[in-house]
């Protein structure tokens, strides 16, 4: 009974945030299965002989449940599209939908409780709070979350048990980077939005990094985009979506995936 009861609360609230979030009656909508669709996204920064077009004219589907690598040069716009997906920067022209939202019609107040609600970010610097334990610092979004789970099931998820009354200090930078996917995904996001998480880590760190994202993206069904210049990590990837000067180059999807472990470079 409580479990069913617990069910519907759940239910209920997964319908609000739905419901503060922009949906304009007629507008199209993403395909079944589709997370996000894209439509000519373009994005222009500075005015001017300033002006950079980061992104020229993307059209692209994210689908329930997979793990897309994004690749490309630097400067080809991977963090711009990232950025855009997770309502943290908005395109000069296009639309975004996730799910039935359009994100372009969205305003800020908007913006903010989706990312709040439905977007987890990791990036290449951890950014957790000096002063405060590991568990205390995903307790920082479990606090504030709608329907969180315990900070010490995502940190059980990354491998962190046994950290979790650790200060950053006294972690080395690869579980400081599991602290920060155990925060990111403790609030049970839809999307799981990595940039560069492993930017900073040697191979072996890397690869446990991976590893913690693929179990979140595996075990949780949770859409994951993770950003990467190692073009050996795509190999851990449902599809591998590569971007070039602002536009997609390619869409490759992997016939057979290989485990974290197995990467090698
Ligand atoms: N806030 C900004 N103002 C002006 N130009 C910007 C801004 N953000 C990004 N750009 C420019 O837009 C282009 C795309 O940048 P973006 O950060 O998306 O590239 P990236 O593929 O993530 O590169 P990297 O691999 O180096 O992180 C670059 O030319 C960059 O200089
Ligand atoms: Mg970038």
């Amino acid at each position: 009974m409580l479990a069913r009861a617990t069910g519907l609360a759940r239910t209920l609230m997964n319908f609000l945030p739905a419901a503060s979030l922009s949906s304009p009656g007629g507008s199209a909508a993403v395909s079944a299965g589709s997370v996000f669709e894209a439509r000519g996204l373009t994005k222009v920064y500075g005015v001017g002989v300033a002006q950079v077009h980061a992104l020229r004219g993307i059209d692209l589907e994210l689908y329930e449940g997979e793990f897309v690598t994004l690749l490309g040069p630097s400067g080809s716009g991977k963090s711009t599209l990232l950025n855009i997906l997770g309502g943290l920067d908005v395109p000069t022209s296009g639309s975004v939908h996730f799910r039935e939202h359009d994100l372009t019609a969205s305003d800020d107040a908007s913006l903010t409780r989706y990312r709040r609600e439905h977007v987890g970010f990791v990036f290449q610097f951890y950014n957790l709070m000096p002063s405060l334990t590991a568990r205390e610092n995903v307790e920082l979004v479990t606090d504030i979350a709608v329907n969180p789970m315990p900070a010490d099931e995502a940190l059980g998820l990354v491998g962190l048990t046994e950290r979790a009354d650790h200060f950053p200090s006294q972690m080395s930078g690869g579980e400081q980077q599991r602290v920060a996917i155990a925060r990111a995904i403790a609030k049970r996001p839809d999307v799981l939005l990595c940039d560069e998480p492993t930017g900073a880590l040697d191979v072996h760190t890397g690869i446990l990094v991976l590893e913690a994202i693929h179990r979140v993206n595996r075990e949780l069904g949770t859409m994951t985009v993770v950003i990467t210049h190692n073009a050996v990590i795509a190999g851990m990837a449902d599809r591998v979506i590569t971007l070039s000067d602002g536009r997609i180059a390619s869409v490759r999807r992997n016939e057979r995936k290989v485990a974290a472990s197995e990467l090698q470079w």
